[in-house]
């Protein structure tokens, strides 16, 4: 299948990159900075440069035509500041699906995030200045939540993966993947292996968070369905 992954050049993005070109998928992977490219050539991937809080709609459909699935695992990342927790952690992710809509991609898989708010119905987000770290990661759950709940009004298959804290500790391949987790971390190696098993699964619709557990990969997958 080709599989084009926005973040591609991220934690999360890179390591789903290596396992989706390991079994034999086309693997793509979205970068905004074309220095980026090679690292993906060397996981088996190819780049496709676009900065998703600048691009519009078309360009973003242009990107992702052909595809059967996109991953959403790019972010805005610590220490950016809240308006960007609006351009790049919402607004990224819903140019991507309308893209996609557009581009007649058929699935969706989010990278969201454990704790991620579901907006009220006339929730007005802004990027207010001088918020505190405290304010700031508030907005970030609140545009993650805006996020995952534009995606859900969109006309494709999609899955909302809310991961708990990350960690770069080596995957178990086993996990906790169910609609609602105690508090807990998860590595990205396993994110990176349950977005692998979502990209050919028939789960479709289904949010589910995601921390470490006792699980095989496999089988928390097939057990959203
Ligand atoms: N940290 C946590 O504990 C945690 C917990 C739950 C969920 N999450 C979510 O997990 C996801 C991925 O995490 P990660 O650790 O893999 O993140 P990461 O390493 O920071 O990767 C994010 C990627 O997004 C890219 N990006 C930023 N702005 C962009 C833009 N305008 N256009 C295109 N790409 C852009 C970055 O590219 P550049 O290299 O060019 O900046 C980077 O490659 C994010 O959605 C995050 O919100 C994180």
């Amino acid at each position: 299948m080709r599989v084009v992954v926005a973040g591609g050049h991220g934690k999360i993005g890179l390591r789903l990159l290596r396992l989706l070109a390991a079994d034999g998928h086309d693997a793509v992977g979205m970068v905004r900075n074309r220095d980026h490219a090679g690292d993906l050539h060397e996981a088996g991937a190819s780049a496709l440069v676009i900065d998703l809080e600048h691009a519009t709609v078309p360009e973003v459909a242009a990107a992702v035509d052909g595809a059967d699935v996109v991953v959403f695992a790019a972010g805005s990342g610590p220490g950016s500041g809240a308006a960007r927790k609006l351009t790049m952690d919402r607004d990224g992710a819903v140019r991507l699906a309308d893209g996609a809509v557009s581009a007649g991609v058929g699935r969706y898989l989010m990278v969201s995030s454990v704790n991620a708010v579901e907006p009220a119905p006339d929730d007005d987000l802004h990027a207010e200045e001088d918020l505190s770290d405290d304010e700031v990661f508030a907005l970030y759950l609140r545009a993650k939540g805006a996020a995952d709940a534009a995606l859900r009004e969109r006309d494709l298959d999609w899955v909302v993966v809310r991961p708990g804290r990350l960690t770069d500790e080596p995957g178990t391949g086993t996990v906790l993947l169910v609609p609602s987790v105690p508090r807990g971390s998860v590595s990205r190696d396993d994110v990176a292996a349950v977005l692998l098993a979502l990209v050919s699964s028939p789960v479709a619709q289904v949010t589910a968070e995601l921390v470490e557990g006792s699980t095989p990969i496999d089988e928390a997958v097939a057990a959203l369905a």
